[in-house]
């Protein structure tokens, strides 16, 4: 189903007209489509029915309210790695006792809140933050659930910046010392022990490195068990990756299917953490062409949004398509860079693209529903995109854009004097 389609020569989402959403809201603009949204995490929940799970939904690649709102609607967890993250759940109606907590620094504040409120589970990254957590809890006269994160050491064959369950990376422990950390944890009265926990890297393609990794996990509960320590939840992190321009990425069923293939006969519940293979084809960013420039290398069309709004393209050289909002344009024909206004020769968001252009037109960058808006930042004093939900043909704003008193509060110019 494609929730960003061309009718009548013109790209919509789903049955709103992005030209209609342009004008009303402005750009650059972010616009998700709720029905994506409601799609993808139902593919996850339909490939677990029959099995205990919970889907905890990766704040960080999206964390709109209205994204929220809509993912709580339909019974998701959430896995958070900061106090703002959790808050920005419970304002959005989600339930904190489905809410899993990542993350390699917790401060023992974001701790104390997320203990509170009852969260289901700390992963907890390493043997020093779990004495931290153990004090915290015991002050609290509490006592904290928690899985070990453990870095498994495979290769999630992907970009290296967003790779996370190798040696070398800072996340997690290694399966030896995860040991280490359960016996401690086992000996600690305001500690629970109930899970295990991984996650490997980001926008994987293909199925074995999750595999490897859960028979590590596997390993690692056996070993557990023998030793009287009983976990309860396997959490396989997120991960699953998106097609953006040809990756093949394997389907949620058969990813979820090979995983409960592996774990066979085992009852354990299992918990999942996707942001991307939720959100990312969900939006777009909606930008306007301001103008159009050619020098003797290279066209350049010159759009209102830049590396400020969707860092991707700079930050990964990732690819994102960009598609002409109106289909029959007429413009001029040629291979584009579409590059944005920011003063950095990485602003760009694509090269190389086939479009025929005018000033004036609007393009909508695909992929943009995850790891964008909430990538973005107020460089060269530029204010954040709005951010737009549409439902049929109804549009939501779900976020104003920003003004200038947004982008200066918080800041004071020195006291009076010279
Ligand atoms: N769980 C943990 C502990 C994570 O660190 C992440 C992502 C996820 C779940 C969700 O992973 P996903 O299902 O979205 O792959 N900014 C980068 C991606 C960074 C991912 C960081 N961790 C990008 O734009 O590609």
């Amino acid at each position: 189903m494609d929730y960003f389609p061309y009718r009548d020569g013109e790209l919509h989402a789903e049955d709103a007209a992005l030209s209609n959403i342009a004008e009303q809201f402005g750009t650059p603009c972010y616009v998700y489509s709720r029905a994506a949204l409601e799609n993808a995490f139902r593919q996850y929940q339909e490939a677990l029915s029959g099995c205990d799970h919970l889907i905890c939904y990766a704040v960080k690649a999206n964390s709109n309210l209205a994204v929220l709102d809509t993912l709580a609607r339909l019974g998701a967890g959430f896995d958070i790695v900061s106090a703002g993250e959790l808050e920005r759940v419970i304002a959005a109606g989600g339930e904190p006792s489905r809410v899993v907590f990542s993350g390699v620094a917790k401060k023992r504040e974001e701790m104390a809140l997320a203990l509170e409120l009852g969260i289901a589970c700390f992963n907890v990254e390493s043997a020093a933050e779990l004495e931290v957590l153990a004090d915290v809890a015991g002050a609290m006269g509490l006592c904290a659930r928690i899985s070990v994160r453990v870095n498994p050491d495979v290769d999630a064959q992907t970009h290296p910046y967003i790779s996370t369950g190798l040696r070398e990376n800072k996340f997690g422990v290694t399966t030896d010392e995860a040991l280490r950390v359960y016996r401690r944890a086992a000996e600690l009265d305001s500690i629970e022990v109930v899970g295990v926990d991984c996650h490997i890297g980001s926008q994987l393609t293909q199925i074995s490195p999750f595999i490897d990794a859960l028979k590590r996990l596997l390993e690692l509960v056996d070993e557990l068990e023998a030793e009287g320590i009983t976990l309860r939840h396997l959490d396989l992190g997120g991960g699953l990756g998106v097609c953006y321009r040809d990756e093949q990425p394997p389907s949620i069923g058969d990813y979820i299917a090979a995983v409960r293939a592996t774990l066979g006969e085992r009852k354990v519940k299992l918990v999942f953490e996707p942001g991307r293979s939720i959100a990312a084809n969900a939006g777009i960013l909606l930008t306007r062409v301001e103008y159009l420039k050619t020098t003797p290398d290279h066209h350049f069309a010159l759009i209102d949004a830049a590396m400020n709004d969707m860092i991707r393209p700079a930050l990964y050289e990732a690819w994102l398509d960009i598609r002409q909002v109106n289909a029959d344009a007429d413009g001029h024909r040629a291979r584009w860079d579409i590059v944005g206004p920011v003063c950095e020769t990485g602003d760009f968001l694509g090269k190389d693209r086939d479009l025929a252009l005018r000033q004036g037109d609007l393009l909508a960058v695909s992929g943009a529903g995850a790891y964008g808006f909430t990538m973005s930042s107020n460089y060269n004093s530029r204010p954040r995109a709005a951010e737009v939900m549409v439902e049929g043909e109804h549009v939501h704003l779900v976020r104003e854009r920003e003004s200038f008193a947004d982008i200066i509060r918080g800041e004071h110019r020195l006291p009076p004097g010279n």
